[in-house]
């Protein structure tokens, strides 16, 4: 094949399957089978590689592959406004009657209110050319590779659309997917997303665009926008994006007058159940752009549209028994194990019970009837107990008086909603809490020990302490076994193969870098949260000083009172503590604040682009690394760049343009070695 003819075949394809994805996600209406599909489109991605062609809307983009380290903001042309909302009908009708003299006669259109996050998908030519997430609503971030990625975004409009046109909507996950994900990150013992909108917004900012492709997000299209007017109405805005191939949702629908929106309303409070995705309700708009206009809108919301808000689901069920948690504080919570129940399309099985003074105020009792709620956030709720259900073997829930796993005495102060378990030394879950603590993200972030991990290290009676993590070698690492229940009550054993006690190592390696007020709040001192560490950091300057300092000396740090000077005091009081301290610092972490370092100039003169991502090393950090040796680092490929450091997933685009320059491309070990550079 020519190069010409193979760029006629990549042209070929690449509209044959835009065109076949269009049929199957606009027009419901598929024309070819998946297999067929997938063949064609293993075809354009081999033709394209071989001949480093590729058009601007080819769908092997939806597959993914760009690393976004950081998405880059840009402002919107239209501000991306809010909606004021209610619950109450009568209350949607006093909105519109304010503004709108004769009700009856408006026309409007009734949608649904998808549960996602707002996305701006930006056609030039017809071409998607950026999509950038709300933000606040002035600024957004720029999130197009990811967005590609989304099977039924159209990467290319067809028929006559204008030269530039904005179409907005909501990206969302569907159950089934939220499901499965969630699914999946149980098995590899992470923290699971609390909602499908959580997981849609978490999904859409990940870094790498492969896995967004696999995330199985939606578009749900709700709001067209031209730079001059090209239609006199909402409605006829949305069905002619339709014929561009814009997937408009079927759930929309032209209404005369308040009532047929009524209609609309009712009819989805009940199909709202049986829907394969999370709403919280409908968006009324006037449909005239003229009224649109003349209504305007205030500094947060349109005057000429509203949402109509359900009431959050609530199911009926029974308090089975009640189980005591007890957290890394030593608190111990109440959880009702319930009768299952499916609630916004996931099976609820258990509830927290917050602390014996919500317990006590609702008067909450084992085996009673009780209402739960998912308002659409995290974690189902008790909203109503029935006592009229309440059968005659219920009996009420009491703070425990011994920990319910190290059976040490609780502290219960009559009048205070918490209980604590008092053996803050040796109680298992506390122990556990701990080191989660120690990893978590806003410590020191070792990000592949997760919860499920971290515990079956404790478990293994490999890491009691924070130290021990430090201490741990591959040859306990490898072979492993961990158990998961699966969402069906199955049980997975998994064993850490090579890669994964690779990375663990790697990642404990790479927290021995992270700065001390990350390590002052990692070591989990009562009242110190991330905020107040980065604060006692700054001023302390060093752990040593911090623990010279005299409770007035503490107190004059800005924010400090005296029950967390006292509990610094405290913290440092104890023997196991400043032991533990003694094993970290030989570990090699930091606990001083880095004064500014005398600089090299070992790279004098010289500029830098970073691309991919490392394992080694975080970004922020090699940056700094380059610039305390004298180098620069900017931020895209030019004729004035002297060396591309690339890390894993490099985009194809950066390699292709250094290749062009002549700039090396060199990797982080590569780039240590011919500097000579000493790591941080
Ligand atoms: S119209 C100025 N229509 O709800 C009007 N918004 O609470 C702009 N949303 O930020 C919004 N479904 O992310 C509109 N059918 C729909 C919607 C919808 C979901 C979201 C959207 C917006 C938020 C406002």
């Amino acid at each position: 094949m020519t190069q010409e003819e193979a760029i006629a075949r990549i042209k070929y394809l690449t509209a044959e399957l835009n065109k076949y994805n269009y049929l199957y996600y606009v027009k419901n209406a598929p024309q070819i089978s998946d297999f067929e599909f997938d063949q064609l489109l293993k075809e354009l991605e081999q033709l394209e590689k071989q001949y480093n062609y590729r058009e601007p809307d080819s769908p092997t983009q939806r597959v993914g592959g760009y690393i976004t380290k950081e998405f880059p903001n840009q402002p919107h042309r239209f501000p991306m406004l809010s909606l004021d909302n209610s619950y109450d009908w009568n209350e949607v009708v006093t909105f519109f009657q304010r503004n709108i003299p004769n009700l009856e006669e408006i026309e409007f259109v009734a949608e649904l209110k998808y549960d996602g996050l707002a996305i701006s998908c930006i056609y030039e030519n017809g071409i998607l050319t950026t999509a950038l997430t709300r933000g606040d609503g002035k600024v957004g971030e720029v999130v197009t590779n990811n967005v590609k990625t989304i099977k039924n975004v159209p990467l290319r409009l067809f028929g006559d659309h204008p030269n530039w046109v904005e179409i907005r909507g909501e990206i969302i996950m569907p159950f089934e997917s939220f499901n499965k994900l969630n699914a999946e990150k149980d098995e590899n013992g992470e923290e699971p997303f609390a909602n499908p909108r959580n997981a849609a917004a978490g999904s859409l900012k990940l870094q790498d665009s492969s896995l967004v492709a696999k995330r199985n997000l939606q578009f749900m299209p709700y709001d067209v926008l031209s730079e001059t007017p090209i239609f006199t109405n909402h409605y006829e805005a949305m069905m002619k994006a339709k014929e561009w191939g814009v997937p408009v949702p079927p759930y929309i629908k032209l209404c005369h007058g308040l009532n047929e929106v009524k209609h609309f309303i009712e009819e989805y409070e009940t199909k709202r159940e049986k829907l394969p995705f999370g709403i919280d309700g409908v968006v009324i708009k006037v449909n005239s752009y003229k009224l649109q206009q003349q209504l305007g809108s205030t500094a947060k919301y349109p005057r000429w549209a509203v949402a109509y808000k359900y009431k959050p689901e609530q199911a009926l069920t029974q308090i089975i028994s009640v189980d005591y948690q007890v957290g890394r504080t030593g608190v111990i919570t109440p959880v009702a194990n319930l009768s299952p129940v499916l609630l916004s399309g996931t099976t609820v099985k258990r509830v927290t019970l917050h602390n014996f003074d919500f317990v006590k105020q609702n008067d909450i009792h084992v085996k009673d009837y009780v209402w739960v709620e998912k308002s659409g956030e995290i974690i189902p709720n008790v909203v109503k107990v029935e006592i009229d259900k309440r059968p005659s073997d219920a009996y009420p829930i009491s703070p425990p008086r011994s920990c319910p796993v190290c059976n040490s005495p609780t502290r219960y102060i009559e009048g205070e909603p918490f209980v604590y378990c008092t053996n803050e030394k040796t109680c298992p879950p506390q122990l556990l809490g701990k080191l989660q603590h120690f990893v978590s993200k806003d410590a020191m972030n070792i990000e592949t020990l997760g919860e499920g991990k971290i515990e079956l290290l404790f478990k293994k009676g490999l890491v009691k302490s924070p130290a021990d993590l430090y201490d741990l070698t591959y040859d306990q690492l490898y072979g492993l076994e961990n158990e998961y229940e699966t969402p069906d009550g199955k049980i997975r054993k998994v064993k850490f193969q090579q890669k994964t006690v690779e990375n663990i190592l790697k990642s404990i390696e790479k927290s021995k870098a992270k700065p001390f007020d990350r390590v002052l709040y990692a070591l989990g001192i009562k009242n110190i949260g991330s905020v107040m560490a980065k604060n006692i950091a700054y001023y302390a300057k060093s752990l040593d000083k911090l623990m010279q300092m005299s409770k007035e000396e503490l107190c004059k740090i800005p924010d400090i009172g005296d029950i967390t000077a006292q509990s610094i005091i405290d913290w440092f009081s104890d023997p196991d503590n400043l032991d533990l301290i003694q094993r970290l610092k030989k570990a090699g972490l930091q606990f001083t604040i880095e004064e500014d370092k005398p600089k090299s100039e070992k790279l004098k003169g010289l500029n830098f682009v970073i691309s991919g991502v490392f394992v080694e090393i975080e970004r922020d950090e090699l940056k700094k690394l380059i610039e305390t040796n004298g180098g620069k680092v900017l931020s895209s490929i030019s004729s004035n760049t002297d060396y591309l450091i690339a890390g894993e997933n490099m985009g194809p685009a950066k390699r292709q343009k250094a290749n062009e320059l002549g700039i090396p491309i060199i990797s982080y070990q590569e780039f240590l070695e011919k500097f000579k550079i000493e790591q941080i």
